[in-house]
């Protein structure tokens, strides 16, 4: 049985499979209806979600499968002290494969270290978020063609947002790829990805303050909201969540083949303006979502459709 609680989780082969797997599910989608017929994917979310939750059981659903779950901690039996470690014991006798999102780094881990079904992290606390990354990596290896020999540029809240960390643990793996760390010194990357992934892997990098001066080298542009839930303190989270927003005055110094990629939610940090323009994939990007989520259930699974 096999969980997916990073993105390291999958070696380069595995992954490079299950985004082919994704490539023909979008392709193919009839083939794929009724895949997981009599299976059930549990969502198990303590913290909120649109995209994550959603994707997962429209995934679900288009594989022929089923749904339960729930959606808040409060809706849970978590609001009566109920620990991860019961919860996930439970779910285990519900359904044959779960998604959780906690905002504790790690819960998922704990989860299924005591799991008899598949636990897929969808995101824990600042830490990790595996299966945005592979909603980003598909996005690009679609659009761009490949995953290698980019120049890819990381702007915004780069200390709690989790999607870059995990995006980066995924990135480093591939040939030719370079950083561009676009944030308020507050909002660094923190060490434990700066310099145990980015260094540690001779990855090139640079980090900078001023997103116009690093939007003209770029392929990628990967922006991302303040993540104002991880703020001890509100006038901090006030003073620093406008630090970056994408117009389009800003579009026009950058390339004309970049891609603007965002996990969404969006908040200030990209003007609606932007959404006209051919290079801003975020809402292609979400569509992925669905087509990786389905290649990930059925790998997890271990169910193969000839
Ligand atoms: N990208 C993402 O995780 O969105 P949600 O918080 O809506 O799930």
């Amino acid at each position: 049985m096999r969980h997916l609680l990073s993105p390291l989780d999958l070696s380069i082969d595995e992954l490079d499979n299950l985004l082919d797997l994704a490539t023909d599910i979008e392709h193919n989608p009839d083939k794929y209806s009724e895949a997981c017929k009599g299976k059930k994917l549990a969502t198990l979310f303590y913290e909120p979600s649109t995209r994550t939750r959603l994707s997962f059981e429209s995934a679900m659903l288009n594989l022929g499968g089923n749904v339960l779950g729930f959606s808040s901690a409060d809706s849970s039996s978590a609001a009566k002290g109920e620990s991860v470690s019961d919860t996930i014991r439970i779910i285990s006798c519900y359904a044959d494969i779960c998604a959780m999102r906690h905002p504790k780094e790690g819960a998922p881990l704990v989860a299924a270290s005591k799991s008899s079904i598949p636990v897929i992290n969808a995101g824990d606390g600042g830490h990790q978020h595996p299966t945005q990354t592979l909603t980003d990596l598909m996005t690009i290896r679609s659009l761009k063609g490949r995953l290698s020999n980019l120049t890819i540029g990381l702007c915004g809240d780069l200390k709690f947002g989790r999607t870059v960390h995990s995006l980066i643990n995924a990135l480093v793996r591939y040939e030719g790829i370079k950083f561009v760390l676009i944030s308020p010194n507050e909002l660094r990357l923190p060490d434990y990805i700066r310099v145990d992934v980015l260094e540690k892997n001779n990855i090139e990098y640079i980090e900078a303050e001023h997103l116009e001066d690093a939007l003209e080298n770029l392929d990628i542009l990967y922006m991302t909201r303040v993540q104002k839930e991880r703020f001890f303190n509100e006038e901090e989270y006030i003073r620093l969540k406008d630090s970056y927003i994408l117009n389009a005055e800003k579009m026009a110094l950058a390339p004309k083949d970049m891609l603007v990629l965002h996990p969404l939610p969006r908040v200030n940090e990209i003007s609606v303006e932007v959404d006209n323009d051919e290079r801003a994939v975020y809402f292609k990007q979400v569509q992925y979502g669905v087509y990786v989520r389905m290649a990930l259930i059925l790998t997890l699974l271990n169910i193969t459709i000839e």
